[in-house]
């Protein structure tokens, strides 16, 4: 594929937003950003063309089942915070939006790049809000086993754990050129749902819970050309996002075989189906959970009708739905859903949502020896 200039990239947003928009002037502001681009090398997105850029990154999110509420993005632009510390305050400011309580509103905030005059920012973790994970001395693993690496890395930098299985990991942020800078997430500034169980009594004993808002902050937003690499994210969780993955992969927090022995199930064999009926039981607490503290969450036959909804109104505007079907068709049920029996084309649109690469990852990495730096020079091997 040909490269295409930034002009060109700027030049095939700027014309989807002004149609879409019915916008006129879309030549004079054509002009201007070609010749901010032969002045500065880059430009400028206006809050608006910013706004409707992250909204069509939502919509053209080929993962997202989520994507009917494209239109109802909150943006939140916050290109002239310069401080990390100023990043974090606001990032919790984000949080307290987002949350309102329970009532999630799907919300982005976009934070400098840079470009703009001075350094950008990354927050490193996956998400603004996640739990961490530790490796025992016995090997086992408390916490989230996808935060041990990053939960390692925040010790590094001096943060401390109180070692429960649902520790808020800080929020680590960097500004370009400048080394990261931690800071402890406040308790009560996230908003996190205690499990119960309608009719098991004993299940709220577990002591589990999860958070109500999922805010991916490591992803890349790109629109017109430019990228900003700093810009969370958040929508409202499916029921099996956290019921069937986070809560039960034998890779994350591995529940089923303890629901499965409260349940009194025969374990010893995979054909008794405990697994489906643990499964089954974690479901029904989660969506009670969430239902009962009034906290959004939607459960996979809602969000299936949801999707195909969004793909009828995509098609009755005569655009193409691009959509990965691995990602979109949810890990429970899935035969009993539409989204299951359909196909979808799986093209990158732009503006869209980029993975990056993760720079505390790479920094880990150079703080390994490396074999040249550690071997003696006298040794064999
Ligand atoms: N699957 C991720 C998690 O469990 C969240 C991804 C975004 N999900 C969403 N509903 N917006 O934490």
């Amino acid at each position: 594929m040909p490269h295409s200039t930034l002009f060109e990239q700027a030049q095939e947003f700027l014309q989807l937003y002004y149609s879409e928009s019915n916008l006129a002037g879309l030549e004079k502001r054509l002009d201007q950003v070609q010749v901010e681009i032969l002045q500065t090398g880059t430009y400028r997105l206006t809050e608006k063309e910013l706004s409707y850029g992250a909204k069509l990154a939502w919509r053209n999110s080929n993962r997202c089942m989520g994507r009917l509420f494209w239109k109802t993005l909150k943006v939140r632009d916050r290109r002239t915070l310069r401080s990390a510390e100023e990043v974090f305050l606001d990032a919790l400011a984000h949080l307290k939006s987002a949350t309102q309580g329970g009532k999630i509103r799907s919300t982005l905030s976009v934070y400098a790049t840079a470009d703009e005059g001075d350094s950008g920012f990354r927050i490193l973790n996956k998400q603004l809000v996640r739990f961490a994970g530790y490796t025992l001395p016995n090997g086992e693993i408390l916490g989230d086993p996808d935060a041990v690496a990053f939960t390692s890395y925040c010790m590094s930098l001096g943060w401390e754990g109180k070692n429960t299985a649902f520790d808020l990991l800080p929020l680590v942020i960097q500004r370009q050129g400048e080394p990261a800078s931690w800071f402890a997430l406040p308790e009560e500034k996230v908003l996190r749902v205690s499990l119960s169980h309608p009719d098991y009594t004993w299940f709220k004993e577990l002591g589990l819970q999860w958070y109500a808002v999922p805010v991916i902050s490591d992803m890349r937003l790109e629109i017109g050309g430019i990228s900003f690499p700093c810009a969370p994210f958040n929508g409202w969780y499916m029921l099996t996002e956290i019921a069937a993955r986070n809560l039960g992969d034998v890779q994350r927090y591995n529940l089923l075989p303890v629901l499965a022995k409260k349940l009194n199930l025969d374990t010893r064999q995979v054909k008794t189906l405990w697994k489906d009926k643990a499964l089954q039981v974690l479901q029904e607490a989660v969506l009670h959970s969430f239902q009962s503290q009034g906290v959004t969450l939607v459960d996979h036959h809602t969000a299936s009708e949801q999707f195909l909804e969004f793909c009828k109104q995509e098609e009755s505007k005569g655009r193409v739905v691009q959509a990965d079907w691995a990602w979109i068709v949810p890990p429970t049920a899935s035969s009993t859903l539409g989204v299951f029996h359909q196909e979808w084309d799986n093209q990158i649109l732009s503006p869209n949502f980029h993975y990056q690469s993760a720079p505390w990852k790479e920094e880990e990495r150079a703080k390994e020896p490396t074999s040249t730096v550690k071997k003696c020079p006298f040794s064999a091997n």
